[in-house]
């Protein structure tokens, strides 16, 4: 059994306890010695019923998953979940924390499960591109019925064991941890007391009670689902309808050929690096020993679009903030807009109008910079002008504790120079949030020169309390993902030069996966931002650069986009949904002829090719320069905070599916016309030569 799975006996149960922290993953070990512990069980002439409970702060949360992608060892999981049914003494397992995967397919092959209050049960493999492979699709609807499993499945997420309960798929509660020990110890006797054999989850049929609802409940997710290009969720639908029309075994045997099928794709293999890629993400090096400032009151100076959003992620978390304005009317407006936020919340039915209560009694508004005296953690959140934020910050300076921490919300400022007029500058951090700052998961963590290690660790330890994804950036203009975005538009704009329409481009990054394309984005961001930050750099532009003009002169004529009406695409009064606009064709048109550009028609595939290229080149940059700790921490700020799919990967995993020597390729085309911006990043020789990928990189 060895160190990770122990047998005892307490009374005349059996009990097998797992102990593989931090998450008991399943393991080729555990599976081992849990199938070990079982027949010890069953031998021992005095145990009568057996308990498979978890040490640590949860059950199992799912096969290991770094096991994926690897030739399988046995005893596999499937395996074990039968020998668990098949056991002639009752089992019961013993849920805490979170039963997930193939740590709830154990539970699912027990004879009962009980949880505590707060337990969790799930199986959230189709997050990974995959199915629960070890009778899950097969036992869960033999026990809630389809709609309630496939929901479960489907969607993901995991259920409140109350919920559970009431969906057939739990048999008890305990009210605690302590509790559950003695109710699974008296429930086991009771099971051995009541005779037979114990009672197997195959064999039960309350699920198929009412074939016509299973039937509807599968229809209609298929229906659902007719459109995705994903292939785990349509093969889940297709085994919770097997476990309706075969036998238990056979019902076995197609989940697991379809999970075969899944585990090895690219979207599975894409899914696998962003769940470990962001767990990565959020511990940088340089912070170890560095033990988190203590963050109870916020100070947030700005109540725009960004500081409210700010404010309102604050607030969700259980923070008090005290909102600082210039003047009465902007602190009345940055109030009303967190207050207007919260009411669609309630209307919506998403929070109460109690809990909303709740949150905005945290909220005060303040003129004076004096406010701050009493906050751990100040961010700035005012216009993207490098001396109004110097002035912020002096002034926010002068009224924090110096122990107090000192953020800018800036999406290309330089960080370093705000520090260094800093009279503590070791406090000073970047908080780059994303737009809507409460909706929106990605944080960029900007490190600035001088920046103390345990302000970075706050960060860090912030981040994971509002419940965001943190990624390190270091100091450059657009940290690590507007240096993506900037790299993205221009090789769109520069296909637009040469040919295709903004359409076509935005057709084509849809198709991708990404649920708007580049030119529907600047339509909805307002073409007036980036038009503002390129007027700000034009001093500085390198006359060699290849400059595509169309953004300028569509902002010339005050085509800003949505909210103008017009931009890429015409909007009609209130809609939110365009046609193209046929007098930027126009004027593309006219930039080509003055540039003598003949045009040419790109395929779908062409503008992908490029624009992964494009992203994938900056990354490999921002990996260079250091500006990203490692390349999946570029994937991580695609996926969170561009819109990138995640089942994609982002777009350094992405290129190393393609093959990092295509990707080169497409780059060394691309640098013909322009080659600033796409001569390959000295990095992808380095890899290629060495048969290695980003991923290799990652650490
Ligand atoms: N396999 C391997 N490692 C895992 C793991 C798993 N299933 N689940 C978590 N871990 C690791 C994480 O990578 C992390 O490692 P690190 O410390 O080296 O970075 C560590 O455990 C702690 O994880 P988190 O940082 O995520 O801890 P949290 O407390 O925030 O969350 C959790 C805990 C809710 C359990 C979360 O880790 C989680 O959701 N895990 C994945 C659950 C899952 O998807 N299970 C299904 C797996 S597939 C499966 O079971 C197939 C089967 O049907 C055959």
């Amino acid at each position: 059994m060895g160190d990770i799975v122990s047998y005892e006996r307490i009374g005349d149960v059996g009990v097998i306890t797992l102990d593989n922290p931090p998450v008991n993953a399943l393991g080729r070990d555990l599976r081992a010695g849990i199938v070990a512990a079982l027949d010890a069980a069953n031998a021992d002439p005095e145990a009568r019923a057996i308990v498979i409970r978890a040490e640590g702060r949860t059950f199992p949360a799912g096969a290991d998953i770094r096991e994926f992608g690897k030739p399988p060892e046995e005893p596999w999981l499937p395996e074990v979940c039968n020998r668990i049914e098949e056991s002639p003494k009752p089992v019961v397992a013993a849920i805490h924390g979170t039963a997930l995967g193939g740590g709830f397919e154990i539970a699912l092959a027990a004879h009962a499960r009980i949880a505590t209050r707060d337990a969790r049960v799930g199986l959230p493999e189709v997050t990974l591109g995959i199915l629960p492979g070890a009778g899950g699709t097969q036992r869960t609807p033999r026990l809630s019925g389809a709609q309630a499993a496939l929901d479960l499945m489907l969607i993901g997420k995991p259920l409140p064991a109350e919920r559970a309960q009431a969906a057939g798929l739990i048999d008890e509660i305990a009210q605690d941890g302590d509790a559950l020990d003695a109710q699974a110890l008296a429930l086991a006797a009771k099971l051995a007391a009541s005779g037979g054999a114990p009672r197997r989850t195959r064999d039960r049929r309350e699920g198929f009670a009412d074939p016509l609802a299973y039937e509807r409940a599968v229809r209609e997710w298929r229906e659902k689902l007719a459109a995705s290009p994903l292939p785990a969720p349509k093969k889940i639908v297709d085994c919770v309808e097997a476990a309706l029309l075969l036998p238990f075994e056979a019902g076995l045997e197609f989940e697991r050929a379809a999970f075969e099928d899944l585990v090895n794709s690219p979207e599975a293999a894409a899914l696998r690096h962003a769940f470990f890629a962001e767990r990565r993400a959020a511990k940088p090096a340089g912070i170890e020993g560095a033990a988190p400032r203590k963050v109870e009151r916020v100070g947030l100076i700005g109540g725009g679009l960004m500081g409210s959003g700010i404010a309102i992620s604050m607030l969700d978390a259980g923070l008090p903030v005290v909102l600082i304005e210039r003047d009465q009317e902007s602190l009345q407006a940055g109030i009303e807009r967190i207050e207007a936020t919260y009411a669609r919340a309630c209307a919506r039915g998403r929070l109460s109008e109690e809990e909303a209560g709740l949150r905005l009694a945290r909220l005060t508004g303040a003129l004076d910079h004096a406010a701050l005296g009493g906050a751990d953690l100040v961010i700035e959140a005012v216009v993207e002008d490098m001396d109004i934020k110097r002035d912020v910050f002096a002034r926010a300076e002068a009224a924090m504790r110096p122990d107090a921490i000192l953020a800018t919300n800036t999406s290309y400022l330089d960080v370093n120079a705000l520090q260094a007029a800093c009279a503590h500058p070791g406090r000073v951090i970047g908080l780059h949030f994303f737009s809507p700052a409460h909706v929106m998961k990605l944080l960029e963590i900007v490190v600035a020169k001088d920046t103390a290690p345990d302000v970075v660790a706050t960060a860090f330890a912030l981040a994971r309390r509002l419940g965001k994804v943190p990624v390190r950036a270091g100091v450059c203009d657009g940290f690590i993902g507007n240096r993506v975005l900037t790299a993205y538009r221009q090789a769109a704009d520069e296909m637009l030069e040469e040919g295709a329409t903004p359409g076509e481009i935005d057709a084509a990054m849809r198709a991708y996966g990404f649920r708007l394309g580049p030119y529907q984005v600047l339509d909805m961001a307002g073409l007036d931002i980036s038009w503002a930050r390129r007027k700000r750099l034009a001093a500085h532009r390198d006359p060699g650069e290849r400059y595509v003009e169309i953004g300028d002169m569509m902002c010339e004529l005050g085509w800003f986009g949505q909210k103008a009406g017009r931009g890429y695409y015409i909007y009609e009064e209130g809609s939110r949904e365009g046609r193209e606009n046929p007098d930027v064709l126009v004027l593309i048109e006219e930039l080509r002829r003055s540039k003598g550009i003949e045009p040419r028609s790109f395929t779908q595939d062409e503008i992908q090719r490029r624009i992964l290229a494009a992203m994938a080149n900056e990354g490999a940059r921002l990996v260079e320069e250091e500006i990203a700790a490692r390349p999946g921490d570029v994937d991580v700020v695609m996926i969170h905070g561009y819109g990138f799919p995640r089942w994609r990967g982002g777009p350094m995993q992405a290129a190393d599916q393609r093959g990092l020597l295509q990707v080169k390729k497409e780059l060394l085309a691309m640098a013909e016309g322009n080659p600033k911006a796409w001569t390959p990043a000295l990095i992808f020789d380095e890899l290629i030569k060495n048969g290695m990928k980003f991923a290799d990189l990652n650490g």
